[in-house]
């Protein structure tokens, strides 16, 4: 019998389901791939890359873009595979047994995962019926269970609500342990906390490549926080742990990103005609969203998802265990023509009465 790591066959797994649907609108990632400009000075740039050497250059120069960006040292900025592995990595820093690890739920489902990987105590917080944090009352269950780590995801994943930068700025002046937020989604919002960094030693920012920068498929990252911290997180990484492709394309992506300001407009605006959409539909309780999806919640939201897939459309259904999340459902804005057809086909649902 194969003697694996203690505990390992109770870790939850991720359930994000993937198939190739013809409008796929259940993962929050970009529709678009990168802008045509963008994209062929990527290929020339990895026509030239040095393969045979570890890619030491290309992560310094990427860093330090990062770094320009937002007037903060080099040692500020760590890279990750996606922001998945930052996150990852700040939960092992400030894990361990008897550590724990306060978030909201509904959140990113993956916080409960990678505490338990962490081998630290996950303590969900609950938001209320529309989703809103209470923020004095998160600050006391914070300090209660002596926390190591609290986390918050702005705007959140997946109910696409935001607390304003005062919140986030109350949270980390009024507790002691590390806080993480989760700014995955913040270039939809406009509101990012990095400037808040110098003020506070305990705050640590989650930026990801994979949703404004249509990246996801490269896998980049970052973190910024104080140089202390990265310091310490960063010995939580393998050496070369970014490969040199990504690392080049991200460089370009980095330098280029304001080719991406008409896309992220267009998101934008996507979003908010939706919403107003599916807010005149009977039956529907849509959520406000400061993100590039939906959240919405009606009585046949299992037998909506069927239709949506028999039409070859994937939008994302949460099992009925989910906390908070029962009959709800999460649509990722595409291009006007796919929100459009997403439209048109709930309506239907919603009046042939399935
Ligand atoms: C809130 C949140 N954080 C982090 C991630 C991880 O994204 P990535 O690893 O692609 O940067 C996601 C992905 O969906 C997310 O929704």
């Amino acid at each position: 019998m194969l003697n694996y790591r203690n505990e390992l066959d109770k870790m939850p797994s991720y359930d994000g389901v993937e198939k190739n649907y013809r409008i796929k609108v259940n993962a929050n990632e970009s529709t678009l791939s990168l802008p045509p400009l963008v994209e062929e000075r990527v290929i020339n740039r990895l026509a030239s890359l040095a393969f045979n050497r570890y890619p030491n250059a290309e992560y310094y120069s990427l860093v330090g873009q990062i770094a320009e960006n937002f007037s903060v040292e080099s040692s500020q900025v760590l890279l990750g595979s996606g922001s998945s592995e930052i996150i990852e990595k700040v939960f092992h820093a400030f894990g361990g047994a008897g550590h724990k690890v306060v978030y909201p739920q509904p959140s990113f489902s993956m916080y409960k995962i990678y505490a338990k990987a962490a081998e630290a105590e996950g303590v969900p917080f609950d938001l209320d019926e529309k989703f809103n944090l209470n923020v004095d009352d998160f600050i006391k269950k914070i300090r209660a269970v002596n926390a190591s780590l609290a986390v918050v995801c702005n705007p959140n994943n997946p109910t696409g609500n935001a607390l304003t930068l005062e919140q986030v700025e109350k949270i980390a002046a009024s507790i002691d342990c590390a806080f993480l937020l989760d700014e995955a989604y913040v270039e939809f919002y406009g509101r990012s906390a990095v400037n808040l960094v110098a003020k506070y030693p305990n705050l640590i920012v989650a930026r990801t490549f994979s949703k404004a920068y249509g990246m996801a498929g490269a896998r980049v990252g970052y973190m910024i926080a104080q140089s202390e911290v990265t310091r310490m997180i960063n010995k939580t990484f393998m050496p070369y742990h970014m490969n040199v492709l990504t690392l080049a394309a991200a460089d370009i992506v980095y330098q280029m990103r304001d080719e991406f300001i008409p896309r992220l407009q267009m998101i934008i605006a996507e979003r908010n005609r939706m919403f107003e959409r599916l807010k005149k539909l009977s039956g529907v309780e849509v959520f406000p969203s400061e993100a590039n999806f939906i959240l919405f919640r009606l009585k046949k939201a299992e037998e909506l998802k069927n239709y949506l897939e028999s039409l070859d459309i994937g939008i994302r259904y949460f099992s009925p265990g989910a906390f908070g999340l029962k009959n709800c459902l999460r649509v990722s804005i595409g291009t006007q023509f796919e929100n459009d057809e997403v439209f048109s086909a709930i309506k239907n649902f919603l009046e042939i009465g399935q």
